[in-house]
C-alpha cells in the first residue's frame, strides 16, 4: 500500500455524524448524535436554572468526568451487542460514542486547567505527583491517540488487524480512568463499581471472541454470572479500602432489595439481556430458514 498518499476516502461521507458510509442519512447515527449531545444540553440547563452547587466549576468537572466514563462504557458495549443481535449496523455508532467520550474527557481536563487558574507549572507538578491525576493523564493520552486514529484513513494506513489491536487500548484507558475515579470519590462507589463491572463483562466478551461462537447464549449467561460476582467483589474492595466497612455487610447489601439494587445485579441483568437478545436472534434466524427451506 502507498503510505504517502491518503486513500480517497480520507474525507468520506461517513465522517459526517449523521450519514452512513454511502452518504445517506442514518437514523441510528442521528439519534446517537442527539444522545451524545444531550449531556451538554442538560449541563447548560442546570447552569441556567441555577442548579449547580456553590462551586459550579467543580460540579462541572465531576459531571463531564462522569459522562466521559459512561461514554467509554457505551462504546465498549457495542461489540457484544452487535455479536448477540447480529445487527451489524451498530458498528456505525461505535466511533461516535468513543469520540464523545474523548470530547467529554477533554472538556473535563480544560475545566480542571481553568479551575487551577492556568497555573501551568503547578498543574504539571500535580499531574506528576498526584497519583489520581497521573492515572487520569495517561488515560487521556491514550484516548487522544485512539481518537486521532479513529478514521478511515488510519484504518487504511494500519490495516484492519493492526488497527483493531491498537484500539484494544480502549480497555487500559477505561481501567486507568476508573482507577482515577476510585481515588477521587470518597463515599459513594455505586457508579464506579457499576462501570467497573461492565468493563469486566465487556472484557470477558472480548476473551470469548477467541472461541468459535462467542455469542452462544450459554457462554453469555456464564459470563453474566461471573461479571456480576466480580462486580460485587470490586464493590467490597472499594468500600473496604475507602471506609473500612465490613465486607460481609457490603455483600449482604447485594441481597437486600428494599433500599437499592446493587451494581452487581445491574451488570448481571445486562449480561442476561445480551443472552436473551442472542436467543431471540437465533430463534428468529432458525424460523426464517425453516420457512424458506
Ligand atoms: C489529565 C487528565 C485528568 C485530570 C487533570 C482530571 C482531573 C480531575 C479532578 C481534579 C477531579 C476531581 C474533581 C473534584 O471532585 O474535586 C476528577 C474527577 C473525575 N474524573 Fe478526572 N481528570 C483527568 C482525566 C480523566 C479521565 C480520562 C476520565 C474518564 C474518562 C476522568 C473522569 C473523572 C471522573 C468520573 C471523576 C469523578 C467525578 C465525580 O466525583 O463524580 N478524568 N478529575
Amino acid at each position: 500500500m502507498n503510505r504517502a498518499a491518503p486513500p480517497a476516502h480520507f474525507f468520506s461521507a461517513d465522517l459526517l455524524p449523521w450519514t452512513d458510509r454511502a452518504g445517506r442519512l442514518s437514523w441510528l447515527k442521528l439519534i446517537t448524535l442527539i444522545f451524545c449531545l444531550a449531556p451538554i444540553a442538560l449541563m447548560t440547563y442546570k447552569g441556567m436554572a441555577g442548579m449547580w452547587s456553590a462551586k459550579p466549576l467543580t460540579a462541572l468537572i465531576r459531571e463531564t468526568g462522569d459522562w466521559a466514563v459512561r461514554f467509554i462504557a457505551l462504546s465498549l458495549l457495542i461489540t457484544p451487542l452487535r455479536y448477540a443481535s447480529r445487527w451489524n449496523r451498530l458498528i456505525l455508532i461505535r466511533r461516535m460514542l468513543g469520540l464523545t467520550a474523548l470530547a467529554y474527557t477533554l472538556i473535563h481536563v480544560i475545566l480542571y486547567v481553568i479551575d487551577r487558574e492556568f497555573a501551568l507549572l503547578t498543574i504539571l507538578f500535580d499531574l506528576v505527583l498526584r497519583l489520581y491525576l497521573t492515572l487520569g493523564l495517561i488515560a487521556t493520552l491514550i484516548l487522544i491517540a485512539l481518537g486521532i486514529t479513529s478514521n478511515s484513513y488510519w484504518i487504511g494506513r494500519l490495516g484492519a488487524a493492526k488497527w483493531n489491536k491498537l484500539h484494544l487500548w480502549t480497555y487500559p484507558a477505561a481501567l486507568l480512568s476508573l482507577l482515577h475515579v476510585f481515588l477521587v470519590i470518597r463515599l459513594n462507589g455505586f457508579e464506579a463499581s457499576l462501570i467497573s463491572g461492565l468493563l469486566v463483562l465487556f472484557a470477558g466478551f472480548r476473551y470469548l471472541r477467541q472461541s468459535p461462537d462467542p455469542a452462544a447464549p450459554l457462554k453469555l449467561l456464564a459470563l453474566a454470572i461471573l461479571a456480576g460476582l466480580l462486580t460485587a467483589m470490586i464493590e467490597v474492595i472499594f468500600y473496604q479500602l475507602a471506609t473500612g466497612v465490613d465486607p460481609m455487610r457490603v455483600l449482604r447489601a447485594n441481597l437486600d432489595f428494599s433500599y437499592e439494587i446493587r451494581p452487581s445485579w445491574w451488570v448481571f441483568l445486562l449480561g442476561v439481556t445480551l443472552t436473551a437478545i442472542a436467543l431471540i436472534e437465533r430463534a428468529w434466524t432458525a424460523r426464517t430458514k425453516s420457512r424458506t427451506a
